[in-house]
């Protein structure tokens, strides 16, 4: 177990980077390990409707900046992670049909899960938001594990989704861009926390 300081220490490092040394970039195998964090995030029914694209191109940053509100972040970081929430049809039977038989149950067990799963999906109201929700999952993971390995990183929302998932050459009927994570280093301390009270957020019942 990692000892609770050192948590508590990467859970204050971790903050929305607003500026990354753009002469600074991450190794590849930290990289990798930011990555893998992001891979092995739960998933509602275990259907993983992510892809992760690492932009590591300079001119693909300087192209893609416009459409995320111009912030710098996006060309000063390391390498900028697209997350890719996965919208074609979550009832695609060889899509889950996969997804569920990895699993190795009897065939009553997956046929039983097949149809609360089923069930569930056809009763969501949105299947994007439904994706998104778990995107997010994937994307905490990531900044917290990069935090926790001296790394930088900033959840940007403030982007056009369209602009850039037709700059990336994406079909937006079976993916589009939910997140932009860009990672890399520092070049100013952060501001002190500002979070609302522990006992304005937390009730015991
Ligand atoms: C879903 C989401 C979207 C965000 N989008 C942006 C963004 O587009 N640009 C930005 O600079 N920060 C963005 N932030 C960062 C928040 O503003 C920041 O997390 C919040 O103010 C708390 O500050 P801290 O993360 O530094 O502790 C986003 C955060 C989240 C969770």
């Amino acid at each position: 177990m990692i000892d609770r300081k050192a948590i508590e220490a990467s859970l204050y490092f971790r903050h929305a980077c607003k500026r990354f040394d753009p002469a600074r970039k991450l190794p590849q195998e930290d990289l990798h390990f930011i990555l893998e964090a992001g891979r092995l995030a739960p998933s509602s029914f275990g259907m993983e409707p992510w892809r992760f694209l690492v932009v590591r191109d300079d001119a693909l940053k300087a192209r893609l900046r416009p459409y995320c509100w111009d912030q710098p972040q996006i060309t000063e970081c390391s390498d900028l992670i697209i997350i890719l929430g996965r919208i074609a049809d979550p009832l695609d039977p060889d899509y889950y049909g996969r997804m569920f038989r990895r699993r190795g149950l009897d065939e009553a067990r997956t046929s039983a899960y097949i149809q609360r799963y089923e069930n569930y999906v056809s009763a969501l109201h949105s299947v994007p938001g439904w994706v998104s929700r778990q995107c997010y999952i994937a994307a905490d993971h990531m900044m917290l594990t990069a935090a926790q390995i001296g790394i930088d990183s900033c959840p940007i929302e403030g982007f056009e989704p369209r602009k850039v998932d037709k700059e990336l050459g994406l079909d937006r009927k079976k993916e589009r861009s939910v997140l932009l994570l860009p990672l890399g280093y520092r070049v100013q301390e952060p501001g002190p926390k500002l979070r609302r009270p522990f006992d304005e957020v937390v009730s015991f019942l």
